[in-house]
């Protein structure tokens, strides 16, 4: 029997409860275990009260049930950094396993908590984290073993996806999305988290972490969100072939790691172009696999709530077998952390949106620029914007590194013609 201690009765907490109830005994008949909701954990008397009245045994009091011998792993849904990461760490050094969906936390604190785990043999569990429902995680660590992931890029902020969705589907500029989007609960009331990467790039470094078999530390990977996409970028995109998505990208360069967060352009006819609204998907180029991509609901209470219980189980046939041992997480430690890649060492086709006045001279100076920096044009155009007197100049390079497409988008922002700084838009391909 797997002993849990559950703290939050969220949308996630209340969603895992659910489907204990609804397939506990499914899972004793057919898979030969029991998961028994030991204790029920809330900030308040009010949140528990209804779990109270159903015969649970609840609590206000983590530390005191973390404390408790009779229950043998930690499930965290509460969210946040300072007391999960208290709880976490508490319950592994009390011998609790523990199950969580906290990316943010994992993101900051994993290299005190994965060691941790691994120096008493502990597992810390976490498929929700990434990617919501999607088996993401526990692919990485046992389906796709016979593999080396040699790159990665995701779709992995639902937020994110259903705004540059919308705008593509209908027209519309960002600001009208996401008031729509917060309208309609699909965004937060304080979007930054989501709509400027830091959600995509807390779970891009955990991907890029398992990929690599380094720690990639969140905080040093270039990110750059969504905000600045116009419905404009989005209309040029759909007139070049693509799509616009916020794309967490891992690749292996040697024993390097590239690992980012940005928009990009992406082909028609990649698979990642056609997974719209609220949808996450990974996909994933292998040596010896070749081509995978895994889609589905990417948060949400019941998909989330899914993604909590399998790692329940996994934990529960772990232990009833005794055969299976965590997996070894303590690479995850700062002694073992990734060397990156520079952005500016990366390379990748641009798409470069420059508003200019309408003046004679200026389309030499812009592609002067570019020549000075040898950067190869493949498509220019030009094309009139609402606003008398001023012109777009749409710019698509061939591949370039990043540092001289940098210098020369610096060296063109300079010039006097320039109404605005450019937009710079990377392609995925
Ligand atoms: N805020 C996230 C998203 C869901 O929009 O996808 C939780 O990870």
């Amino acid at each position: 029997m797997l002993r849990i201690g559950l703290i939050g009765t969220g949308t996630v907490g209340g969603g895992v409860i659910a489907i204990i109830e609804q397939k506990k005994a499914e899972y004793r008949e057919k898979l030969g275990i029991d998961l028994e909701l030991a204790c029920i954990c809330a900030k308040t008397d009010e949140e528990v009260a209804p779990y109270k009245a159903k015969g649970y045994t609840v609590s206000t009091d983590a530390d005191a049930m973390i404390a408790n011998p009779d229950i043998d792993v930690l499930v965290e849904l509460a969210g946040g950094y300072n007391m999960p990461r208290k709880w976490i760490l508490a319950a592994l050094n009390a011998g609790k396993h523990v199950v969580t969906a906290n990316k943010a936390l994992l993101a900051k604190h994993g290299h005190e908590i994965f060691p941790l785990a691994a120096s008493k043999g502990l597992h810390v569990l976490f498929e929700a984290a990434v990617g919501g429902g999607i088996p993401i995680i526990r692919s990485l660590q046992e389906g796709l073993v016979g593999s080396t992931v040699e790159s990665l890029s995701c779709i992995i902020n639902g937020t994110c996806n259903y705004i540059l969705s919308r705008m593509a589907q209908e027209g519309l500029d960002f600001d009208t999305v996401l008031k729509d989007a917060q309208r309609l609960g699909f965004a937060e009331a304080d979007p930054t988290f989501d709509i400027e990467g830091i959600d995509s790039a807390h779970k891009t470094a955990l991907l890029a972490s398992l990929c690599s078999g380094h720690r990639v530390d969140f905080e040093k990977i270039h990110v750059t969100g969504i905000s600045k996409i116009t419905a404009q970028d989005i209309a040029i995109a759909k007139e070049l072939g693509c799509t616009i998505k916020l794309l967490g990208i891992y690749n292996r360069d040697g024993d390097r790691v590239d690992a980012r967060v940005h928009p990009c352009f992406v082909p028609q006819n990649h698979l990642l172009s056609s997974v719209n609204r609220v949808l996450n998907a990974v996909y994933l180029n292998c040596d010896n696999l070749g081509e995978t991509l895994q889609t589905g609901a990417g948060a949400g209470r019941m998909p989330t709530a899914s993604a909590v219980v399998a790692d329940l189980v996994s934990l529960a046939r772990s232990i009833d077998t005794g055969k299976r041992a965590a997996l070894p997480m303590g690479w995850f430690n700062v002694e073992n952390s990734a060397t990156l890649v520079p952005i500016s060492e990366t390379s990748a086709r641009y798409y470069f949106r420059i508003t200019s006045r309408d003046e004679r001279g200026v389309l030499a100076k812009i592609t002067g620029i570019l020549a000075e920096n040898s950067i190869s044009i493949e498509t220019i155009i030009q094309k009139d914007v609402n606003d008398p007197g001023n012109v777009s100049i749409v710019v698509i390079t061939e591949k370039v590194q990043d540092c001289r497409a940098s210098k020369a988008i610096d060296a063109i922002n300079a010039l006097p013609e320039i109404v605005e700084n450019s937009q710079v838009i990377r392609f995925l391909a």
